[in-house]
């Protein structure tokens, strides 16, 4: 795109989804403050991850994109970081061998806090308060003042992104991550559930398979690539302010790079062509996602298609769909076809979340396994159908045992939701609904190789 670009163009674009913050200078100094802090990322590794996409756009390679939909200032500790990581671990492990390719693993995880929503006001008690945007912005309790956007907490954001990340990089290079290690988990859940018992077969191949390398000397002793890996950072951009102060210029290529995160996404709600959030996005150099809900055409999609990747770039854009499975079947061959076309090198990632969600009998947001299971198969079918690579899913899990989302092999039911119900946000998988998920998509893309 011939027009100029710089960290701040955006402001001057139409913009959806911001706090009221109540006092611009206040803003100012938080924003001031992070902009004098280090980045989290640096570009290097943004291109790394790129990269790491390219091949996935290729048809070369796997995305796993998962974590929270909020991440929360409450619930951060060691044990919940942790947890979350080894379920994304295990999930790639399954993934892998399954498809026989590498799996690029990317986490919701390290910045992800703002939330989009569908109403600026909340009526509570007869009064309008504002809606909870995520922890970087406000709290989440009913009532005005814990409502009221605080910009000390865009500070606190940083700070917890930054030692997030810090414990996800020790825990993936000191040991933690090992493959055999991970394996030993896979078959813990493989015995131990209802819904593992399935996957014996699988588990016993990979089983196999670690023992003949480890027969040839290839162990995780003498081989860095079976202990260490990459799990990449990505939230979405939603707060322009905060991605701004985290914009950095690369010292070694002169572009810039938001340091906030390696990918960072547009939300379905976000993504106008001519609104700020694409005009910000498309002058950084990380990778970035965008969510393509039903309601896209071939055509909408080439335009965000040559707005946020006018040179082809592959692994420069994520195209994350989020149909509904109900309606992918009829909606995504289109728009492959069209992208297909007009020779745009895109990952297609399949979000089979966030088109899914109902509000249960009791009134709690939810979603069921069944539903999020038969979106990636519509999303697996319809790839097939056009031979394009169905290179992805992003999914919302967490590590604990949370009962959210109803169905897998607890079979956890309209009234169980009550039990463990902790989203600040969207309904999550538990740790065994995402395994059983990356099970049953693993065998759904074998299906079609074997
Ligand atoms: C999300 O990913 O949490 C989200 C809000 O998704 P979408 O923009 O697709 O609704
Ligand atoms: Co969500």
């Amino acid at each position: 795109m011939a027009k100029s670009w710089a960290p701040d163009s955006w402001r001057s674009f139409p913009i959806k989804q911001q706090p009221q913050w109540p006092d611009e200078a206040d803003l100012d100094r938080a924003l001031k403050q992070i902009a004098g802090y280090p980045p989290l990322v640096f570009a290097g590794e943004a291109r790394s991850l790129q990269s790491g996409l390219a091949q996935v756009a290729a048809g070369n390679a796997f995305l796993l994109q998962a974590g929270d939909c909020a991440e929360s200032f409450e619930e951060f500790t060691a044990n919940n970081i942790r947890e979350k990581l080894r379920v994304i671990l295990q999930m790639a492990v399954v993934l892998t061998y399954g498809m026989g390719v590498p799996v690029v693993k990317v986490g919701r995880i390290a910045g992800q806090f703002a939330k989009p929503r569908s109403a600026d006001f909340e009526q509570v008690g007869g009064e309008d308060i504002p809606s909870f945007r995520g922890h970087i912005v406000n709290g989440e309790g009913p009532t005005s003042a814990a409502r009221t956007p605080a910009p000390e907490r865009l500070v606190q954001a940083y700070h917890q992104s930054a030692a997030t990340l810090n414990l996800v990089r020790a825990f993936t290079k000191g040991g933690f991550a090992a493959l055999d290690r991970v394996h030993a988990w896979n078959q813990e859940f493989v015995s131990s559930s209802p819904e593992g018992q399935r996957y014996h077969q699988l588990a016993n191949e990979i089983d196999r398979a670690l023992r003949f390398m480890r027969a040839t000397g290839m162990d995780t002793e003498s081989n860095a690539n079976l202990r260490e890996v990459d799990v990449w950072t990505s939230h979405e951009a939603l707060l322009l302010g905060y991605e701004e102060a985290l914009t950095r210029q690369d010292s070694t290529t002169g572009g810039w790079y938001d340091c906030s995160a390696h990918m960072l996404w547009i939300g379905e709600r976000t993504r106008e062509l001519d609104g700020a959030h694409i005009e910000f996005l498309r002058g950084v150099g990380n990778p970035i996602g965008c969510k393509v809900g039903p309601s896209m055409t071939g055509d909408d999609v080439i335009a965000l298609c040559e707005a946020l990747n006018p040179a082809h770039i592959p692994g420069r854009l994520t195209l994350i769909t989020r149909m509904g499975a109900d309606r992918i079947e009829a909606g995504l061959p289109p728009l492959l076809r069209a992208v297909r076309d007009a020779g745009h090198p895109v990952v297609w990632a399949c979000d089979p979340m966030h088109g899914n969600t109902y509000t249960s009998p009791g009134g709690r947001k939810t979603r069921a396994f069944d539903d999020v299971m038969r979106e990636v198969e519509g999303f697996v079918q319809a790839h097939r159908a056009e031979g394009t690579w169905p290179g992805g899913i992003h999914i919302e899990l967490t590590g604990a045992d949370v009962t959210e989302c109803i169905g897998g092999g607890d079979q956890i039911s309209d009234s169980d939701l009550d039990h463990r119900y902790e989203t600040m946000c969207d309904p999550r998988l538990n740790g065994r609904q995402a395994l059983d998920l990356a099970f049953r998509t693993a065998e759904l893309v074998r299906q079609g190789v074997d």
